[in-house]
Parts: C-alpha cells; sequence; structure tokens
C-alpha cells in the first residue's frame, strides 16, 4: 500500500504543516514504506487515484485539516487514515467544547467563557469587559476557540485591553475564549496507541528563552528550552500523565494526541488537546518520541502498522 502525507492546507498554520509533513514523510520513506505527499489545495483527489491501497497520514494543523472536515471527506470517500475521527477531531479542536468534558471528568482546567462574535456585537465590548472581569479575573488570556501554534493568543492585564484581544482572536474564527491565566510550569503530554491502548510518552516542560511560547518561540530553533523528560517529581509526573491519557479518551481520540498543560501547586490544569501536533524539529512529539527512547521514525512506521492491521 501507499501512505499519503496531506500536509499544507490553507490555515494559519500552513507553513507548520509543511515542515511537519516533509519530516513524517522522510521518516516512512526511510523506514521503507511507499509515500506520495499531497497539499490538500486540490492535489488530494488526485493524489488518491494514484495510490494504490491508499492509507492517508494527516498532518494538516489548523482549519478543515484539524477541525474534522477534512477527515469526514476522507471518512465519506471510504479512505482510511491514522489518526481521531472527523467527529471526535471536532470536539477536541473546540476549545469551547473540549475544555468543559474534560473538566466535567474531574480534571483542574482555567475558568473559560466562550465568546461568539455575533453575543460580542451584540452585548457590546462594555458590557462584557465587565462581566468578564468579574467572572474570569486578570490576568487572563484570550484566544481563539479553534487554532492552534498560538495564534491570536493575547495575555489581558487589565479591561482596556480586552476588546482589542477579543477582536484579535476573531481574526482567527468566529468564537473567543477568554479564560483565567494559570501561572505556572507549562509542559506537553503527547500519547501514542499502537493498537495496545493509549500511553502518555515522556512530559516534555517548555521554557522560552524569554516572553511567551508565541508562535516565534515555537518554530526558532534556540528559543525555546525544552526538558524532555520534564524533571517532575514522580506523582506530578504521573497526574500529567493520566490527564493526557485520560482527555485522549474522554475526547474519543485514536493513534496520536498531544495534551498541553500548565501545572500549578502540583496540580496540571488542562488548557488543550491536539489530534494534529507538530512534527517539525521544534516540536513536543518529536521530543517526547526521542525521550521515550524510541526513535521517530520508528513510531511513525509503527503507526502505519497499527492502521493497516
Ligand atoms: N498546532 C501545532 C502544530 C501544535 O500543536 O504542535
Ligand atoms: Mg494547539
Amino acid at each position: 500500500g501507499t501512505v499519503v502525507v496531506l500536509a499544507g492546507g490553507l490555515s494559519h498554520e500552513r507553513e507548520v504543516s509543511l515542515r511537519s509533513g516533509r519530516r513524517v514523510a522522510t521518516a516512512l520513506r526511510e523506514t521503507g514504506h511507499t509515500v506520495l505527499e499531497a497539499d490538500v489545495n486540490g492535489q488530494l483527489l488526485s493524489v488518491l487515484a494514484d495510490a494504490d491501497d491508499p492509507l492517508v497520514f494527516p498532518v494538516l494543523h489548523g482549519g478543515a485539516g484539524e477541525d474534522g472536515a477534512l477527515r469526514e471527506v476522507l471518512d465519506v470517500l471510504g479512505v482510511s487514515y491514522i489518526g481521531s475521527t472527523g467527529r471526535a477531531s471536532h470536539i477536541a479542536f473546540d476549545k469551547a467544547v473540549a475544555t468543559p468534558l474534560v473538566a466535567a471528568a474531574g480534571f483542574a482546567t482555567p475558568r473559560q467563557a466562550a465568546l461568539p462574535q455575533d453575543m460580542f456585537r451584540e452585548l457590546g465590548a462594555h458590557a462584557l469587559v465587565e462581566a468578564l472581569a468579574s467572572g474570569i479575573g486578570f490576568p487572563m488570556m484570550v484566544k481563539p476557540a479553534q487554532s492552534g501554534s498560538s495564534l491570536g493568543c493575547t495575555r489581558v492585564e487589565s479591561a482596556d485591553a480586552l476588546p482589542a484581544a477579543i477582536v484579535t482572536a476573531f481574526g482567527y474564527g468566529e468564537v473567543a475564549i477568554v479564560e483565567e491565566f494559570i501561572e505556572g510550569r507549562e509542559v506537553a503530554v503527547s500519547v501514542v496507541d499502537l493498537g495496545d491502548g493509549p500511553t502518555a510518552l515522556p512530559a516534555v516542560e517548555i521554557e522560552p528563552v524569554s516572553g511567551p511560547y508565541d508562535y516565534a518561540a515555537r518554530y526558532t530553533a534556540g528559543q525555546t528550552r525544552f526538558s524532555a523528560p520534564a524533571d517532575l517529581p514522580a506523582a506530578v509526573a504521573d497526574a500529567c500523565a493520566d490527564l493526557a491519557v485520560q482527555a485522549h479518551r474522554i475526547l474519543g481520540l485514536r493513534d496520536v494526541s498531544r495534551t498541553d498543560l500548565i501545572i500549578r501547586d502540583d496540580t496540571p490544569y488542562f488548557l488543550e488537546v491536539n489530534v494534529a501536533p507538530g512534527m517539525t524539529d521544534t516540536s513536543l512529539l518529536p521530543l517526547a518520541i526521542e525521550a521515550s527512547g524510541v526513535s521517530f521514525e520508528e513510531i511513525c512506521s509503527s503507526l502505519v502498522a497499527a492502521a493497516r492491521g
């Protein structure tokens, strides 16, 4: 069979996805797989037609690639793919939907309000700022409900900066999330399921050299210090692993995911889960795989083998 690596797409994270896709395609070729690469911009159907018994490896970040829409197309076409179903991706990619589900299972999450653009227009910035200031408090994080790589995210210290931050988030989608800023250690836990149940990889701690872990800090080598495995007390590391595995289960995810969290007072707070974790040279899942003592190539190849059954 042929593995079709799907990367690029039309989201704000296109460039990141192309980097991730190149790395996955290389890893699969090195482990002996036949690989075709497709950028979703119209190439998918022709590449699928050229592929013998295709298995799609989606490495699309943001937009239709991560929100489940594209995977639903694959479902309709009857084409198998690695990773979460369209339906599960839809739920997981929407922070306004996923966070309450994880909270309902008993995990700590930041206080959060979802703000549709229509509501913002109707109620007006003034009324909303007052309600959010008392309900959420400062500092707060404002982010698009559906996006990635920290795009459209702003840390807000005071009421006067809130309306502009909300408008920035609307630049990436119709719903903004306003949530409590949790001060603590930033950690990511990747989960891989090679057929014997979801397993957490070693936690990776993220420490930007300066400022927040924003787009530049994510994708510029040397701008962030990563510790893999993170130096955590065993009980805290276990709690992080449990949160990531349970988030994967609760949201019905498949094969691979990465949960981002903040540790405050030894408690992990769930921030979000990614169904299409970055696979670039500075991304967290590849670092976690290396820290687990297995090669990136081996995991990519095993995901394909497990999906082929
Ligand atoms: N959204 C980026 C690709 C990540 O989560 O790694
Ligand atoms: Mg994300």
